[in-house]
């Protein structure tokens, strides 16, 4: 394989990459894209590697997602969860992880509830980990797809004015979204309710708007959050119905800006609370669009880890 700009061993975040890195994995993700439009969707650029998903949380998207990115480049893969692992038997995340290492595999892929754990596995194993979601830290390539899909919509991110809306606190979405978007020029503002938004959020260099209605005034593309229920012990919002009415993204308030807009969500939705079916199932909503863009993100980080260059349509003969 030729050798591309390294991303390092691992993928953990956002935070620490240069803006080259993450533009080279959207190049890389462009590229890849056709894949998925093929009648037979694979491609050999990672035959013979071996892939463990491991699962301490529930995933749709991003599970399937990287499952069909690593077997549409022709890798091994198997899934692992919490439940019916032997972690549900009080074995630790290393143990789980070394055991699996133990039977040559080459790239892991972690979701987990604990903030810092994909670091914490990336330091203590040799091969490859990616962050698929650590707590309320990073969630890479969300941050990635979604940073595609706005590029795909306006051509380019410099200049950009991106509304992060909702439960930022237990975002890991949200953190990886304002990493990425502002080493790649965008602007960037949150809005929530004083109880959601952290207080020092500041200081990685976004705005905070407290209303929604001048939120959306303000952006060219709101992210919607989904109200991480699971994560809040009490007293975070009075009830859903009033944070609908207060913070929620719906047609009226839309219509009351009269202007274009892009609306995302990383999914699982709220319907109702932080955002309509009127909205999501809109003009505005890339919301599938960006659910179609995690694959050909994943294939390309995937790929580059692996040590991959820009001729992956030239390696390992035909498919
Ligand atoms: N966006 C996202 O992470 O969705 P899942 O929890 O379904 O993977």
């Amino acid at each position: 394989m030729t050798k591309a700009p390294a991303l390092g061993k691992d993928l953990v975040g956002l935070e620490h990459l240069s803006a080259e890195q993450i533009r080279l994995i959207l190049e890389t993700a462009e590229a890849f894209k056709e894949v998925s439009e093929r009648p037979i969707k694979k491609v050999p650029a990672l035959r013979g590697k071996t892939i463990v998903n491991l699962f301490f949380e529930a995933s749709t998207r991003t599970r399937t997602s990287f499952e069909f990115a690593e077997k549409r480049l022709s890798a091994d893969t198997v899934n692992v969860a919490s439940s019916g692992s032997s972690v549900s038997k009080g074995e630790t995340l290393v143990d789980t992880a070394r055991n699996l290492e133990a039977m040559r595999i080459d790239m892991v892929v972690i979701r987990h509830p604990s903030s810092g754990s994909a670091e914490f596995l990336g330091n203590r194993i040799r091969s490859n980990v990616i962050n698929a979601g650590d707590g309320k830290h990073e969630h890479p390539t969300q941050g990635l797809l979604d940073l595609l899909t706005l590029r795909d919509k306006f051509g380019k991110l410099e200049g950009l004015k991106v509304a992060i809306c909702g439960d930022v606190t237990h975002s890991r979405v949200a953190r990886s979204n304002i990493w990425g978007l502002r080493k790649l020029g965008a602007q960037v503002a949150v809005c929530g309710p004083a109880s959601l938004v952290p207080r020092d959020i500041a200081a990685l260099g976004v705005e905070v708007i407290p209303h929604i209605d001048d939120a959306i005034r303000w952006a060219d593309a709101l992210n919607v959050l989904r109200l991480q229920l699971e994560r809040m012990t009490s007293g975070f919002i009075p009830s859903l119905r009033e944070y609908n009415r207060v913070f929620g993204v719906t047609r009226e308030r839309l219509e009351r800006a009269q202007k274009d807009l892009v609306v995302m969500h990383p999914g699982p939705m709220n319907r109702g609370v932080e955002i309509d079916s009127d909205v999501a199932d809109g003009p505005f909503s890339v919301i599938l669009p960006q659910v179609t863009n995690g694959v050909a993100v994943r294939m390309a980080v995937l790929y580059l880890l692996a040590g991959g260059g820009p001729d992956w349509q030239h390696q390992g003969g035909g498919e």
